[in-house]
């Protein structure tokens, strides 16, 4: 069988940024698609790069007093390291300064004058002297001063090139509308048609010299360089050999992907559709635009000082787990909030719980009963076999669902619910009750179903976890390479074949507070006044009514305002929704019997209030981490929430 192509690529990201936690998640998410696909059986081909001409790199090459490829030199490395150290395995690494490209974007400039798709004009604009900036009477809204420092602007006339934009505004309307998976997520679409509601104008392509000297020169006229967008974009086919090799070219272009952070949508759904279409080349399938990682509330930035550094991350808690936590914490498409806390939180609860708990008992027991020689299991499959098997087939059918439709957070949520099952079938099966009973061919079926179980889970969570999965598989002595085929097909882990032992795979975190007892109490210990008090309280004798609590009891629920992020039915239970809740910096999902009551687009955004610590529940095979309230009368049923605005991850009580 031919091999489906999967181009994908990243943003090429601006050499003068130091990668962050933004960057890190783009090219880990498409790094990760990709290594799917490969796992699939297509031919994956990632392509990340960076964006080095522009005003910025000419002047902090000035400031650094080297010329801008000196510059661009020195700190492309960072790029180019990061991706490294993150074992993103790109096929290709663009750089906007080189040969092939120059000679390409040359190419295309040349091709769309010739054809009068790109011509001179003169119009007159407001210039800021310090800033170094041109704008347009529109860009001004009527005043003089430059909107970014408020001084003012002069008046010049300039001449440029425009690119004849606004000629295909009706035709991209009418594409984006035929083609429904062109702009992904949906809702990005329409946010693309709501841009194209006023007239699109042509597009300036070109910076005279005299502002700007840092960019590609446009073939027909020495005193202009190309704009850095119009430059950056072609990119996407420079680096596979548009114009110079068609054969590989052609098989990667009619199978591209673009993913993207949902700030640079208009370039990438308006200004290179358009391009593309001038340049009678076919569209990518899918323009990916994914949701923005906060801190808490607030962009991440520069200036605030709150950018989260990949690198610190790594080094303090490897580099996988901070792989698994990209790709798990972030709804893809949402915004997601970023903290280490959170990170903790899901590093100890999803890997060094989870994961490492089942991995560590299937090794160490089969070392210890059986020598490491993975046992035999029965012909015959029990009840609790059965379960853990479909879970882990749920897992294979989900990863494969769930890449090809963007959604992997969910396909990786599938693959945890199938690790709990696994925990869940050694407290069930007891293996170690079956040792001490001396029941060896049981629990020699307990021990081979587990082992098989983490074969296939770790097949699963190798494009995310490459390093760590790659370990995993070596314990279990796996001798081939994993493909969705054998990854669905039950039993392939061979018996006979030899464990090695490990140390565990993802040690615990534990947590500064933790560290010390006194500061491990509840955020809210009271004053030793309160404590007192209530201290007499218990003391005075019961009441007779019946039910009565005391203050200590009630607070042993944890209440806390939480916002309600996503919410959606749940197949085949018409009652259920499930909810994706952010309670302070932390992020659960939760069942609710109220979908007779509500609708799910009815509720995002609203501010409810739920158990927070109340021991987690598979409802329906999905997990609930947390219960909402809700007042019911008869048949009427009223979310509890809160009178007016106030933070998610507040006490209630
Ligand atoms: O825009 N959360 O480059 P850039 C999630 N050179 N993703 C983030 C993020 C955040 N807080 N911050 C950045 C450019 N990103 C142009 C692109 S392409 C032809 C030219 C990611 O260095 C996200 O993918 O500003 C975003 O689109 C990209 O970095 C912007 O990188
Ligand atoms: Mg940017």
């Amino acid at each position: 069988m031919c091999k489906k192509t999967y181009y994908l690529t990243t943003p090429i990201y601006y050499v003068n940024d130091k990668p962050h936690i933004g960057h890190s998640y783009t090219t880990v998410l498409a790094d990760t698609l990709v290594r799917y696909h490969r796992l699939f059986g297509d031919e994956g081909f990632l392509l990340t790069g960076t964006d080095e001409h522009g005003q910025k790199v000419q002047k902090a090459a000035a400031e650094r007093n080297l010329t801008p490829q000196e510059h661009c030199d020195s700190t492309v490395v960072r790029f180019q390291e990061a991706w490294k150290r993150l074992n993103i395995s790109n096929d290709d690494f663009i750089r906007t300064t080189e040969a092939r490209h120059k000679k390409i974007v040359q190419a295309v400039l040349q091709d769309l004058f010739d054809r009068g798709l790109i011509y001179k004009a003169e119009y007159k604009g407001r210039y800021c002297v310090p800033c170094e900036r041109f704008y347009t009477e529109k860009d001004l809204e009527g005043s003089d001063l430059c909107p970014d420092c408020k001084r003012s602007t002069n008046e010049i006339t300039e001449s440029n090139y425009f690119f004849k934009m606004s000629h295909y505004q009706d035709w991209l309307v009418d594409y984006i509308k035929t083609h429904p998976g062109f702009i992904q997520p949906s809702f990005r679409a329409n946010e693309t048609l709501g841009f194209l509601k006023r007239p699109l104008e042509d597009l300036c392509i070109s910076r005279p010299k005299s502002r700007l000297a840092w960019g590609i020169e446009l073939p027909f006229d020495k005193d202009y360089v190309c704009y850095v967008w119009f430059d950056a974009l072609i990119n996407y086919i420079s680096a596979i050999g548009y114009g110079s090799d068609n054969e590989k070219f052609e098989p990667l272009w009619k199978n591209s992907h673009h993913l993207i952070g949902k700030d640079i949508l208009t370039t990438h759904t308006v200004y290179w559709p358009t391009m593309l279409k001038a340049m009678n080349l076919n569209m990518p399938e899918s323009i990916f635009a994914h949701g923005w990682w906060l801190m808490g509330q607030d962009k991440m930035s520069k200036s605030l000082g709150n950018v989260v550094n990949p690198m610190d991350m790594m080094d303090k808690y490897g580099v996988d787990s901070f792989r698994y936590f990209l790709m798990a914490e972030m709804s893809l498409g949402q915004d997601a909030s970023f903290s280490e806390d959170s990170f903790i939180t899901r590093y100890n609860s999803d890997l060094a719980n989870d994961l490492g708990n089942l991995l560590n008992r299937v090794v160490k027991m089969t070392i210890k009963q059986f020598d490491g020689v993975i046992p035999v299991p029965s012909p015959e499959i029990g009840e609790n076999e059965k379960e853990l098997k479909s879970a882990v087939e749920n897992a294979v059918k989900a990863i494969q669902e769930t890449v090809e439709n963007m959604k992997l957070d969910r396909g990786l949520e599938s693959i945890m619910n199938a690790v709990r099952t696994g925990n869940r079938y050694m407290e069930k099966t007891a293996p170690w009750t079956l040792a001490k009973n001396g029941e060896t061919e049981k629990l020699g079926t307990v021990l081979y179903t587990a082992a098989e179980a983490l074969r296939i889970i770790s097949g699963l969570l190798a494009p995310v976890m490459p390093a760590k999965m790659a370990e995993l598989s070596k314990v279990l002595g796996l001798d081939f390479e994993e493909t969705l085929e054998s990854l669905s097909v039950w039993g392939k882990l061979k018996p006979g074949t030899k464990m090695s032992d490990l140390e565990a795979l993802f040690m615990r975190i534990v947590k500064e507070e933790e560290k010390k007892p006194e500061a491990a109490a509840p955020k809210k210990s009271k004053p030793a006044e309160k404590k007192k008090e209530e201290k007499k309280m218990e003391k005075q004798p019961e009441t007779a009514i019946e039910g009565v609590i005391t203050i200590d009891d009630f607070f042993k629920a944890q209440l806390r305002t939480a916002k309600i992020l996503a919410a959606e039915k749940v197949e085949g239970a018409d009652k259920l929704l499930k909810l994706q809740i952010e309670i302070g910096e932390e992020k659960r999902q939760i069942v609710a019997g109220i979908a007779l009551f509500y609708k799910p687009e009815d509720i995002i955004g609203r501010t409810i209030i739920v158990v927070a610590n109340l021991k987690p529940a598979q409802i329906r095979g999905i997990e609930s981490r947390g219960m909402l309230l809700a007042a019911k009368h008869g048949k009427e049923l009223k979310l509890v929430t809160v009178d007016g605005e106030i933070a998610s991850g507040a006490s209630v009580g």
